[in-house]
């Protein structure tokens, strides 16, 4: 058993409501397939390149398999895979990836909001609660993420939350069917006097529900 694993994060509210994030499961399978095929032209620009076509890919069939998977990842406490909730809605999903402990104690943070709940501080809420919990719960003590420099609204998503810059990543990810550039972003737990979901109330972009 891994510490962190599976737990509920929130609620908190921003503006397009109230926002929760909580373990995938079987049964999210419609919604995940019914949003990812939707929002193909939303997402596709911003993702690793897939090796089946996006509607093959993201059919409801395949959610069982895949989420089996994310889940047994989970267990051997490598990825914490989350579905974002908005006013108990599946509207997304936020990973925490890549866990390495011993001496780094670092994972990557990466997500996804339906474009119709865009705007209103989902994925800013999202990610808050999931920072938190990682440096918490889960006991790291750097996260970072990766994103592309022209992804101008994950790029203020990540600044909100208090990620810094750290470089350039030429070529970094085959993203869109191309080796795209990517910027690093990090953050430690030295970097935060509180907590992340605190920061975000404090500046009033949320509130405790
Ligand atoms: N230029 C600059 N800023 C923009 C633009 C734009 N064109 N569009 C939106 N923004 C800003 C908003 O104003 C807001 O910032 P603010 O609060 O300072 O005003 C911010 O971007 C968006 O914040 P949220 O509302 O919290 O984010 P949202 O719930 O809309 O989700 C997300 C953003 C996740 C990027 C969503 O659009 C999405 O899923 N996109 C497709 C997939 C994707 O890009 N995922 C991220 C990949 S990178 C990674 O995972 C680390």
């Amino acid at each position: 058993v891994h510490p962190g694993w599976p737990e509920k994060l929130g609620p908190i509210r921003v503006a397009a409501g109230v926002v929760t994030v909580r373990p995938i499961r079987l049964r999210d399978a419609s919604a995940w397939s019914r949003l990812r095929i939707r929002d193909r032209e939303h997402l596709e620009p911003w993702e690793p390149t897939g090796e089946s076509p996006w509607d093959a890919r993201h059919h409801i069939t395949v959610w069982p398999s895949l989420c089996g998977s994310l889940r047994s990842e989970a267990r051997k406490g490598r990825i914490l895979p989350w579905v974002i909730e908005l006013d108990g809605n599946y509207c997304g999903q936020i990973t925490i990836g890549n866990i390495v402990r011993g001496a780094l104690r670092s994972a990557w943070v990466g997500y996804w909001v339906a474009s119709d709940v865009t705007g209103g501080g989902v994925a800013t809420a999202a990610v808050a609660l999931t920072l938190d919990h990682a440096f918490s719960r889960v006991g790291l003590h750097r996260v970072e993420a990766t994103v592309r420099p022209e992804n101008s609204s994950s790029r203020a998503v990540l600044h909100n939350v208090g990620f810094r810059e750290e470089g350039l990543l030429r070529r970094y990810l085959d993203v869109d069917g191309q080796w795209r550039d990517h910027v690093l972003v990090g953050m430690t737990i030295e970097e935060i006097p509180t907590t992340v979901v605190d920061r975000l109330v404090r500046s009033g972009r949320a509130s405790w529900v």
